[in-house]
Protein backbone atom coordinates (compact mmCIF):
# COMPACT_ATOMS: atom_id res chain seq x y z
CA UNK A 1 0.00 0.00 0.00
CA UNK A 2 2.26 2.68 -1.27
CA UNK A 3 1.00 6.29 -2.07
CA UNK A 4 -0.02 7.81 -5.19
CA UNK A 5 2.53 10.61 -5.34
CA UNK A 6 5.74 11.39 -4.11
CA UNK A 7 7.11 14.72 -3.65
CA UNK A 8 11.00 14.67 -4.37
CA UNK A 9 13.54 17.73 -3.03
CA UNK A 10 16.23 17.99 -4.67
CA UNK A 11 19.02 18.23 -2.75
CA UNK A 12 22.01 18.45 -5.11
CA UNK A 13 23.25 22.49 -5.42
CA UNK A 14 23.44 22.20 -1.48
CA UNK A 15 24.28 18.59 0.17
CA UNK A 16 25.45 17.74 -2.93
CA UNK A 17 28.05 20.23 -3.80
CA UNK A 18 28.91 21.52 -0.46
CA UNK A 19 31.69 19.38 0.35
CA UNK A 20 33.25 19.54 -3.54
CA UNK A 21 36.60 20.50 -2.94
CA UNK A 22 36.86 22.66 -6.56
CA UNK A 23 35.08 25.85 -6.35
CA UNK A 24 31.97 25.18 -8.58
CA UNK A 25 31.02 28.55 -10.32
CA UNK A 26 28.02 30.37 -9.40
CA UNK A 27 26.68 29.88 -13.04
CA UNK A 28 26.53 26.51 -12.93
CA UNK A 29 24.93 26.04 -9.64
CA UNK A 30 22.04 28.30 -11.15
CA UNK A 31 22.30 26.43 -13.85
CA UNK A 32 21.65 23.01 -12.27
CA UNK A 33 18.53 24.25 -10.31
CA UNK A 34 17.09 25.29 -13.97
CA UNK A 35 17.66 22.10 -15.04
CA UNK A 36 16.16 20.54 -11.98
CA UNK A 37 12.91 22.42 -12.42
CA UNK A 38 13.06 22.16 -15.97
CA UNK A 39 12.73 18.46 -15.57
CA UNK A 40 9.58 18.76 -13.10
CA UNK A 41 11.06 19.05 -9.56
CA UNK A 42 8.31 20.70 -7.20
CA UNK A 43 11.19 21.40 -4.23
CA UNK A 44 15.11 22.47 -4.80
CA UNK A 45 17.49 23.01 -2.42
CA UNK A 46 19.46 25.89 -3.23
CA UNK A 47 22.58 26.48 -1.24
CA UNK A 48 23.04 27.18 2.68
CA UNK A 49 23.79 30.71 4.75
CA UNK A 50 26.90 29.26 6.72
CA UNK A 51 30.06 30.35 7.64
CA UNK A 52 32.11 30.15 4.88
CA UNK A 53 34.97 29.37 7.01
CA UNK A 54 33.50 26.03 7.60
CA UNK A 55 31.89 25.78 4.25
CA UNK A 56 33.56 27.54 1.50
CA UNK A 57 31.60 26.43 -1.21
CA UNK A 58 28.81 28.00 -0.42
CA UNK A 59 29.88 31.63 0.02
CA UNK A 60 28.01 32.35 -3.15
CA UNK A 61 24.93 31.62 -1.81
CA UNK A 62 23.58 35.25 -2.44
CA UNK A 63 24.72 34.84 -6.03
CA UNK A 64 22.73 31.67 -6.66
CA UNK A 65 19.63 32.64 -4.82
CA UNK A 66 20.10 36.24 -7.20
CA UNK A 67 20.54 34.30 -10.24
CA UNK A 68 17.54 31.69 -10.17
CA UNK A 69 14.47 32.25 -12.62
CA UNK A 70 12.23 31.36 -10.38
CA UNK A 71 9.11 28.90 -11.52
CA UNK A 72 5.83 29.10 -10.18
CA UNK A 73 5.03 26.18 -8.35
CA UNK A 74 9.08 25.22 -7.20
CA UNK A 75 9.63 25.68 -3.68
CA UNK A 76 13.35 26.84 -2.85
CA UNK A 77 15.51 25.96 0.34
CA UNK A 78 18.01 27.16 2.11
CA UNK A 79 19.86 26.24 5.15
CA UNK A 80 20.01 28.59 8.05
CA UNK A 81 21.73 27.27 11.36
CA UNK A 82 21.10 30.61 13.32
CA UNK A 83 19.74 34.21 12.73
CA UNK A 84 22.56 35.23 11.19
CA UNK A 85 21.57 33.04 8.63
CA UNK A 86 18.35 34.07 8.48
CA UNK A 87 18.89 37.60 8.21
CA UNK A 88 21.23 36.99 5.37
CA UNK A 89 18.64 34.24 3.75
CA UNK A 90 16.30 36.79 4.38
CA UNK A 91 17.21 39.16 1.50
CA UNK A 92 17.18 36.36 -0.78
CA UNK A 93 12.92 35.44 -0.06
CA UNK A 94 13.57 31.35 -0.07
CA UNK A 95 9.79 29.78 0.36
CA UNK A 96 11.26 27.60 3.12
CA UNK A 97 14.75 27.82 5.29
CA UNK A 98 15.79 24.80 7.03
CA UNK A 99 17.43 24.77 10.63
CA UNK A 100 19.30 21.57 11.08
CA UNK A 101 20.12 20.18 14.25
CA UNK A 102 21.38 16.62 15.18
CA UNK A 103 20.10 13.27 17.44
CA UNK A 104 23.58 13.23 18.07
CA UNK A 105 25.46 15.29 20.59
CA UNK A 106 29.06 14.67 19.43
CA UNK A 107 27.91 15.54 15.52
CA UNK A 108 26.11 18.40 16.56
CA UNK A 109 29.50 19.56 18.17
CA UNK A 110 31.12 18.84 14.83
CA UNK A 111 28.44 20.22 12.71
CA UNK A 112 26.91 23.33 14.15
CA UNK A 113 29.44 24.03 16.96
CA UNK A 114 26.94 23.55 19.62
CA UNK A 115 24.90 21.34 21.86
CA UNK A 116 21.40 19.87 20.53
CA UNK A 117 19.93 21.99 23.56
CA UNK A 118 21.90 25.25 22.64
CA UNK A 119 21.21 24.04 18.96
CA UNK A 120 17.50 24.77 19.85
CA UNK A 121 18.20 27.63 21.73
CA UNK A 122 19.56 29.02 18.44
CA UNK A 123 17.13 27.74 15.79
CA UNK A 124 13.65 29.27 17.90
CA UNK A 125 14.00 33.05 16.63
CA UNK A 126 15.16 32.16 13.70
CA UNK A 127 11.92 29.68 13.03
CA UNK A 128 9.44 32.87 14.69
CA UNK A 129 11.74 35.52 12.60
CA UNK A 130 10.79 32.87 9.19
CA UNK A 131 6.97 32.07 10.50
CA UNK A 132 6.36 36.11 10.83
CA UNK A 133 7.90 36.55 7.21
CA UNK A 134 5.94 34.27 5.83
CA UNK A 135 8.58 31.24 5.42
CA UNK A 136 8.07 28.02 5.70
CA UNK A 137 10.32 26.01 8.07
CA UNK A 138 11.61 22.66 7.82
CA UNK A 139 14.10 21.04 10.30
CA UNK A 140 16.82 18.49 9.59
CA UNK A 141 17.73 15.71 12.23
CA UNK A 142 20.96 14.17 11.40
CA UNK A 143 22.18 11.22 12.82
CA UNK A 144 18.80 9.33 13.54
CA UNK A 145 20.28 5.58 12.55
CA UNK A 146 23.85 6.34 13.47
CA UNK A 147 26.75 8.79 13.83
CA UNK A 148 30.09 8.98 12.83
CA UNK A 149 31.58 9.85 15.99
CA UNK A 150 28.76 7.86 18.20
CA UNK A 151 27.80 4.49 15.89
CA UNK A 152 24.60 3.73 17.04
CA UNK A 153 21.61 6.32 17.66
CA UNK A 154 18.81 4.94 19.73
CA UNK A 155 14.99 5.79 18.00
CA UNK A 156 14.36 7.31 21.82
CA UNK A 157 16.83 10.44 20.93
CA UNK A 158 14.88 10.69 17.38
CA UNK A 159 11.81 11.50 18.89
CA UNK A 160 13.81 13.30 21.71
CA UNK A 161 14.94 15.79 18.74
CA UNK A 162 11.46 15.77 16.80
CA UNK A 163 10.06 16.93 20.56
CA UNK A 164 11.98 19.69 20.79
CA UNK A 165 11.48 20.55 16.76
CA UNK A 166 7.99 20.53 17.19
CA UNK A 167 8.55 22.87 20.28
CA UNK A 168 9.87 25.19 18.60
CA UNK A 169 7.15 25.48 15.84
CA UNK A 170 9.18 23.72 13.03
CA UNK A 171 6.29 22.85 10.71
CA UNK A 172 8.03 19.70 8.89
CA UNK A 173 11.36 17.14 9.96
CA UNK A 174 13.16 15.28 7.87
CA UNK A 175 14.72 12.07 9.19
CA UNK A 176 18.17 11.67 7.83
CA UNK A 177 20.35 9.19 7.54
CA UNK A 178 23.76 11.43 7.60
CA UNK A 179 26.22 8.44 7.10
CA UNK A 180 24.16 6.14 5.29
CA UNK A 181 24.66 2.95 7.24
CA UNK A 182 20.88 2.46 8.57
CA UNK A 183 18.80 -0.49 7.28
CA UNK A 184 14.93 -0.44 6.89
CA UNK A 185 13.85 -1.77 10.27
CA UNK A 186 16.20 1.01 11.99
CA UNK A 187 15.10 3.67 9.63
CA UNK A 188 11.55 2.55 10.41
CA UNK A 189 12.51 3.02 14.02
CA UNK A 190 13.45 6.45 13.60
CA UNK A 191 10.29 7.61 11.56
CA UNK A 192 7.64 5.56 14.11
CA UNK A 193 10.00 7.89 17.16
CA UNK A 194 9.68 11.02 15.07
CA UNK A 195 5.94 10.26 14.42
CA UNK A 196 4.57 10.95 18.09
CA UNK A 197 4.99 14.56 17.43
CA UNK A 198 5.06 14.71 13.32
CA UNK A 199 1.70 12.93 11.09
CA UNK A 200 3.40 11.08 8.25
CA UNK A 201 2.84 14.35 5.57
CA UNK A 202 5.26 16.71 7.56
CA UNK A 203 7.77 13.94 7.88
CA UNK A 204 10.60 12.97 4.69
CA UNK A 205 13.56 10.57 4.26
CA UNK A 206 16.68 12.08 3.83
CA UNK A 207 19.20 8.58 3.44
CA UNK A 208 22.41 9.04 2.22
CA UNK A 209 23.48 5.63 0.69
CA UNK A 210 27.10 5.22 1.94
CA UNK A 211 26.07 1.68 2.20
CA UNK A 212 24.20 1.19 -0.67
CA UNK A 213 20.83 0.93 1.50
CA UNK A 214 19.00 3.67 0.78
CA UNK A 215 16.41 2.86 -2.05
CA UNK A 216 15.93 -0.35 0.49
CA UNK A 217 15.19 2.48 3.24
CA UNK A 218 12.90 4.64 0.80
CA UNK A 219 11.13 1.63 -0.09
CA UNK A 220 10.46 0.80 4.04
CA UNK A 221 9.16 4.70 4.35
CA UNK A 222 6.94 4.28 1.63
CA UNK A 223 5.86 1.20 3.14
CA UNK A 224 4.80 3.62 6.07
CA UNK A 225 3.16 6.39 4.35
CA UNK A 226 6.05 8.49 4.09
CA UNK A 227 6.06 10.64 0.70
CA UNK A 228 8.25 13.13 1.40
CA UNK A 229 11.95 12.59 0.29
CA UNK A 230 15.01 14.31 -0.32
CA UNK A 231 17.79 13.08 -2.90
CA UNK A 232 19.92 14.31 -5.26
CA UNK A 233 20.71 14.00 -9.23
CA UNK A 234 24.02 12.07 -10.07
CA UNK A 235 23.87 10.86 -6.16
CA UNK A 236 25.92 14.37 -5.41
CA UNK A 237 27.58 14.88 -2.09
CA UNK A 238 28.69 14.31 1.48
CA UNK A 239 28.61 16.10 4.57
CA UNK A 240 32.21 17.84 5.18
CA UNK A 241 31.72 16.85 9.04
CA UNK A 242 30.76 12.97 8.57
CA UNK A 243 33.54 11.96 7.42
CA UNK A 244 33.53 8.74 4.01
CA UNK A 245 29.47 9.32 4.10
CA UNK A 246 29.03 9.58 0.23
CA UNK A 247 26.47 11.21 -1.08
CA UNK A 248 22.37 11.24 -1.22
CA UNK A 249 20.30 8.51 -3.01
CA UNK A 250 20.31 10.12 -6.52
CA UNK A 251 17.16 11.16 -7.45
CA UNK A 252 16.77 9.22 -10.72
CA UNK A 253 17.21 6.10 -8.30
CA UNK A 254 14.56 7.21 -6.88
CA UNK A 255 12.67 8.03 -9.75
CA UNK A 256 12.60 4.79 -11.71
CA UNK A 257 12.11 2.79 -8.53
CA UNK A 258 8.69 5.06 -7.65
CA UNK A 259 7.72 5.20 -11.60
CA UNK A 260 8.16 1.34 -11.16
CA UNK A 261 5.74 1.18 -8.34
CA UNK A 262 3.35 3.09 -10.36
CA UNK A 263 3.69 6.29 -8.48
CA UNK A 264 3.42 9.80 -9.34
CA UNK A 265 6.36 12.10 -9.00
CA UNK A 266 5.76 14.81 -11.93
CA UNK A 267 9.49 14.58 -13.08
CA UNK A 268 11.00 13.52 -16.14
CA UNK A 269 13.28 11.10 -15.70
CA UNK A 270 14.89 11.24 -19.19
CA UNK A 271 15.67 15.20 -18.60
CA UNK A 272 16.69 14.12 -14.83
CA UNK A 273 19.35 11.72 -16.04
CA UNK A 274 20.57 14.59 -18.20
CA UNK A 275 20.93 16.83 -15.89
CA UNK A 276 23.01 14.28 -13.86
CA UNK A 277 25.17 13.16 -16.95
CA UNK A 278 25.63 17.25 -17.00
CA UNK A 279 26.69 18.26 -13.73
CA UNK A 280 28.63 15.16 -13.44
CA UNK A 281 30.99 16.25 -16.38
CA UNK A 282 30.81 19.78 -15.23
CA UNK A 283 32.51 17.86 -11.81
CA UNK A 284 34.90 15.88 -14.50
CA UNK A 285 33.58 12.19 -12.70
CA UNK A 286 31.07 9.81 -13.51
CA UNK A 287 27.60 10.28 -12.17
CA UNK A 288 26.96 8.33 -8.98
CA UNK A 289 23.47 7.09 -10.27
CA UNK A 290 23.05 3.44 -11.82
CA UNK A 291 19.96 4.68 -13.83
CA UNK A 292 21.67 7.14 -15.20
CA UNK A 293 24.87 5.47 -16.12
CA UNK A 294 22.06 2.23 -17.76
CA UNK A 295 19.92 5.06 -19.61
CA UNK A 296 23.26 6.72 -21.09
CA UNK A 297 24.44 3.35 -22.06
CA UNK A 298 20.80 2.53 -24.21
P1 LIG B 1 30.34 29.26 15.31
O1 LIG B 1 31.79 29.42 15.09
O2 LIG B 1 29.90 28.54 16.54
O3 LIG B 1 29.56 30.64 15.19
O4 LIG B 1 29.75 28.49 14.05
P2 LIG B 1 29.75 32.00 15.93
O5 LIG B 1 28.38 32.55 16.09
O6 LIG B 1 30.62 31.85 17.14
O7 LIG B 1 30.53 32.88 14.84
C1 LIG B 1 31.87 32.63 14.45
C2 LIG B 1 32.14 33.27 13.11
O8 LIG B 1 31.27 32.72 12.10
C3 LIG B 1 31.89 34.76 13.07
O9 LIG B 1 32.78 35.30 12.10
C4 LIG B 1 30.49 34.87 12.55
O10 LIG B 1 30.21 36.09 11.93
C5 LIG B 1 30.47 33.76 11.53
P3 LIG B 1 34.21 35.95 12.49
O11 LIG B 1 33.86 37.01 13.47
O12 LIG B 1 35.02 34.84 13.08
O13 LIG B 1 34.73 36.44 11.18
N1 LIG B 1 29.12 33.22 11.31
C6 LIG B 1 28.52 33.14 10.10
N2 LIG B 1 28.92 33.49 8.88
C7 LIG B 1 28.06 33.29 7.87
N3 LIG B 1 26.83 32.73 8.02
C8 LIG B 1 26.40 32.38 9.23
C9 LIG B 1 27.27 32.57 10.34
N4 LIG B 1 27.14 32.33 11.66
C10 LIG B 1 28.27 32.72 12.22
N5 LIG B 1 25.19 31.83 9.38
C11 LIG B 1 28.05 27.83 12.51
C12 LIG B 1 28.40 28.13 13.97
C13 LIG B 1 26.74 27.09 12.48
C14 LIG B 1 27.93 29.13 11.77
C15 LIG B 1 29.19 26.99 11.91
O14 LIG B 1 29.37 25.89 12.72
C16 LIG B 1 28.90 26.53 10.50
O15 LIG B 1 28.83 27.31 9.57
N6 LIG B 1 28.79 25.22 10.29
C17 LIG B 1 28.57 24.63 8.97
C18 LIG B 1 27.54 23.59 9.08
C19 LIG B 1 27.18 23.04 7.72
O16 LIG B 1 26.93 23.77 6.78
N7 LIG B 1 27.11 21.69 7.63
C20 LIG B 1 26.65 21.05 6.45
C21 LIG B 1 25.17 21.15 6.30
S1 LIG B 1 24.26 20.04 7.37
C22 LIG B 1 24.15 18.58 6.45
O17 LIG B 1 24.76 18.46 5.41
C23 LIG B 1 23.24 17.50 6.97
C24 LIG B 1 21.91 17.40 6.20
O18 LIG B 1 22.13 17.17 4.83
C25 LIG B 1 21.08 16.27 6.80
C26 LIG B 1 21.88 14.96 6.93
O19 LIG B 1 22.27 14.38 5.90
O20 LIG B 1 22.14 14.59 8.07
C27 LIG B 1 21.10 18.68 6.35
MG1 LIG C 1 22.52 15.27 3.97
Amino acid sequence: NYPARVRLIDVGPRDGLQNEKQPVPAAVKIELVHRLQAAGLWEIEVTSYVSPKWVPQMADNHAVMAGITRQPGVRYSVLTPNLKGFEAALADRPDEIVVFGAASEAFSQKNINCSIAESIERFAPVVEAARKAGIAVRGAMSCTVGCPYEGDIAPERVGMLARLMKGIGVQRVDVADTIGVGTPLKVQRAIEATLAHYDIDHISGHFHDTYGQALANTLAALQMGVWNFQSSVAGLGGCPYAKGATGNVATEDVVYLLHGLGIDTGIDLEALADTGAWISERLGRPTGSRVGRALLAK
